[in-house]
């Protein structure tokens, strides 16, 4: 093929400048693609990795797994996979469903969370995402109005922070206290939440810290939410997977204080990320969110 002597795609034409292309510091370090001079805990983690000596016999405990699955002593129950199965070879579930999921899911979601909650939620209550993370999405995004901000824990599950910046939602941050077992620093809400401000975001079990939200913890949570008219996103992804004393309180028990929307997710406690089902549950007997029309049925 002739030349011109300038640069060539295998078509002959000169290379276009892609405008997509990412600055070179980007590009080169690949998966640690940073943002500014911000680099995510991911690409941090993803560069000691890289820095291990492979021929080093001492073995690395990997602490940072999402995916319990990749250790065979984690299966889900044969039951739940049999089901899944038997349902798959009906050929009644090859269709486009409802986008808030199948009824009947809905409706044993509903019945499954509301025995721990004191009030029944129906089968309106309940959103079927994919993931959790497509649960961080929706509800993200609905609370993305112009000019309102939501605070987030810190430290925090990254996914909140993306999600909002896709959508220009301020973050405002307020502090876990480590001498007091990672909780909520309630006495600084009231000072970084203004009229606009929509929401909060509880993560119980706590990711990344590991804690676990006691039930007067808790009750100080609804009542600060109600006394600021936010309401609450608690995600509970790490539901009922509890190892010290305390116990897992859904956060959906103070939902008649202030509304509650609760994030929930097969991937952990039934340790099967790849099935990409998660929810939204609605905690709200009072009907506040139905009635401010934040969320329609
Ligand atoms: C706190 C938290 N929320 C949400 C998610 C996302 O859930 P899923 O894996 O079901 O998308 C995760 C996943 O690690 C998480 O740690």
């Amino acid at each position: 093929m002739a030349t011109d002597g300038g640069e060539k795609g295998s078509s002959g034409h000169a290379a276009a400048e892609w405008r997509f292309a990412r600055a070179a510091a980007a590009k080169e370090e690949g998966a640690l693609a940073v943002a500014g001079d911000k680099m995510s805990i991911r690409a941090a983690r993803f560069k000691i990795s890289a820095s291990v000596d492979a021929r080093d016999p001492r073995p690395v405990l990997p602490l940072a797994h999402g995916d319990p699955s990749v250790f065979p002593a984690f299966r889900t129950a044969a039951e739940a996979e049999d089901a899944v199965a038997a349902a798959l070879r009906t050929g009644k579930f090859n269709c486009y469903p409802a986008g808030v999921g199948l009824p009947d899911a809905r409706r044993a979601l509903a019945e499954h969370l509301s025995s721990d909650l004191p009030y029944k939620l129906s089968t309106d209550d309940i959103f079927l995402t994919a993931g959790g993370t497509q649960a961080i999405e929706v509800v993200v995004s609905v609370l993305a109005q112009p000019g309102t901000n939501i605070l987030l824990p810190r430290p925090g599950y990254p996914n909140y922070e993306a999600r909002a910046g896709l959508h220009n939602l301020e973050v405002r941050r307020f502090d876990l206290i480590p001498e007091r077992g990672w909780e909520i620093d309630i006495d600084s809400l009231e000072s970084i939440a203004d009229k606009n401000t929509t929401a909060m975001v509880i993560i119980n079990p706590n990711n990344p810290c590991g804690s676990v939200y006691t039930h007067e913890h808790l009750a100080k949570v609804a009542e600060v939410a109600r006394k600021l008219g936010i309401l609450v996103i608690a995600d509970e992804v790490y539901g009922n997977l509890v190892f010290g004393d305390t116990p897992f309180v859904p956060m959906g028990v103070f939902g008649h204080i202030a509304p509650v929307l609760s994030i929930g997710s097969l991937s952990k406690r039934w340790i099967v990320p790849g099935w990409r089902l998660g929810w939204v549950a609605v905690c709200d007997p009072n009907k506040i969110l139905l009635n401010t029309k934040v969320i329609n049925h």
